[in-house]
């Protein structure tokens, strides 16, 4: 059941309606703050889904509010412009008065999905570990500021994952999501991939082309492995950033573009700065707000929820056999390795497992065997000094005591050592006469 807020001055009529529909609802008018975790973005609402009466005054300001946490349908009398207005500010759907029971069901139900998902995680990026909690809060804030934002992290860690989340949870998520993988444009088809080109600019341009950035106004680019891009890559990007405007090859004009850049890299941009290698001034455009992902290791607590959605996801893969989860000892080999390959690597051993398996339930044979050396380095770990002199003073009593028949007078005088130093050892190290 999901928890719906009203925010109107005529909430306590509402209410009835949305009970009569099934649901159950909170109601408040415009002024109340307490009734959501309003201005403290931080905290998790109570509320999954929000009703928001933009006739009345003072929407603009709780609409900014409220959709940090949840979705938020507005509705008005029939208008045009405030279901613009409404939408331009970040509602998610728009209801024209008088509200109806089959209205409210029809868009609730199209809201239920995404809002039991994102319990779980922010849309499909999955974990309830502290540090990729603190990421969804970062997440948040990204995607309502019109900021760049710059992701970084080790490989497969999910940042393109963040980067699609941040367009999707933004207002300009209806608008364009643009990729653009850095390291697979040459310098020589820069500006025709970024800005376009006039049709007859050169031969064989018998039309006119947009580019990427262009293809992407109003929306969101995103700047995939920024870190290996060339100095002049790194020129035109920049001027894009300073002067919000492009032009295309054979152009007579600047074209404005309306964008906003997300970039990720996992790369260190700061030292790449300090080598000369990346410039300082597009480090600090981009790296408005700065996003880090955390390697899988330090969220192993992750794993097991991770582990369980790649099931889901892959398992209709198999056409002969029902794969329903993971066995407790797969798992905890599982939970001892280190991923160097992070999520990306975790979800292939899955997949890969799920292929190959023969049983209903991931054994620890349909693993990787790189998985169990892992497992052997940590059982047997490296022993530590004293340890290690211990034992080897053990052995050398043990076979002086056997040489000698048994006599410690003479078991000392072959070790170099006092009979009472040697009786002394005897009785510390437990050794049997
Ligand atoms: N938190 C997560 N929950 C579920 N799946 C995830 C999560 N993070 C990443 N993934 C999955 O892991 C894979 C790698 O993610 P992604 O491509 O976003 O990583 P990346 O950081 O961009 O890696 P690279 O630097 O190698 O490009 C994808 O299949 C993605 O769906
Ligand atoms: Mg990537």
């Amino acid at each position: 059941m999901l928890n719906v807020l009203i925010v109107s001055e005529e909430a306590q009529e509402l209410c009835s309606l949305f009970r009569l529909s099934g649901f159950a609802p909170d109601g408040a008018d415009l002024q109340q703050k307490d009734l959501t975790a309003g201005g403290v973005p931080a905290v998790q609402s109570r509320y999954d889904i929000a009703f928001l009466d933009i006739d009345n005054e003072g929407w603009r300001e709780r609409l900014l509010d409220l959709r940090q946490q949840m979705p938020v349908i507005a509705f008005s009398h029939p208008s045009i412009k405030a279901a613009i207005d409404a939408m331009k500010l970040g509602a998610s759907d728009y209801l024209e008065k008088p509200l109806t029971s089959e209205a409210l069901g029809e868009v609730i139900s199209r809201y239920k999905k995404k809002v039991l998902t994102q319990k779980y995680g922010f849309d499909e990026i999955i974990g309830t570990s502290a540090v990729i909690q603190a990421v969804y809060g970062l997440i948040k804030r990204a995607a309502v500021s019109e900021s760049n934002v710059l992701i970084t992290g080790e490989s497969g860690t999910g940042k393109e994952l963040l980067a699609r989340a941040i367009h999707r949870w933004s207002p300009r998520s209806e608008r364009a999501f643009m990729t653009i993988n850095c390291g697979a444009i040459p310098d020589t088809l820069l500006e025709s991939e970024l800005f376009g080109f006039e049709k007859g600019s050169f031969t064989g341009a018998n039309y006119t082309k947009k580019g990427l950035l262009d293809q992407a106004d109003g929306g969101t680019v995103f700047f995939d492995e920024i870190g290996d891009v060339s100095p002049l890559f790194q020129i035109k990007v920049l001027r894009v950033l300073q002067e919000g405007e492009i032009m295309r090859i054979g152009g007579a004009r600047q074209i404005k573009v309306d964008v906003r850049i997300i970039a990720a890299t996992n790369i260190d941009l700061k030292a790449a700065c300090q080598k000369g290698l990346f410039r300082e001034d597009l480090f600090y455009r981009l790296n408005v707000i700065n996003i880090h992902v955390p390697p899988l290791r330090e969220r192993m607590e992750d794993v097991p929820l991770l582990v369980g959605q790649f099931i889901k996801k892959h398992a209709v893969k198999r056409k002969d056999m029902v794969i329903k989860g993971i066995s407790s000892e797969a798992l905890g080999i599982l939970m001892r390795n280190s991923f160097p390959g992070n999520i990306r690597e975790l979800e292939n051993i899955i997949e890969h497992a799920i292929s190959f398996t023969g049983s209903p339930e991931i054994l620890p044979s349909d693993l990787p065997s790189y998985m169990f050396e892992a497992r052997v380095s940590t059982r047997a770990p490296i022993p530590r000094m004293r340890d290690a002199v211990i034992a080897f003073e053990k052995e050398l009593i043990a076979s002086a005591l056997k040489n000698s028949g048994g006599n410690i007078s003479r078991a000392a005088t072959s070790l170099g050592i006092y009979r009472q130093q040697l009786q002394r050892k005897i009785k510390d190290l437990g050794i049997a006469i």
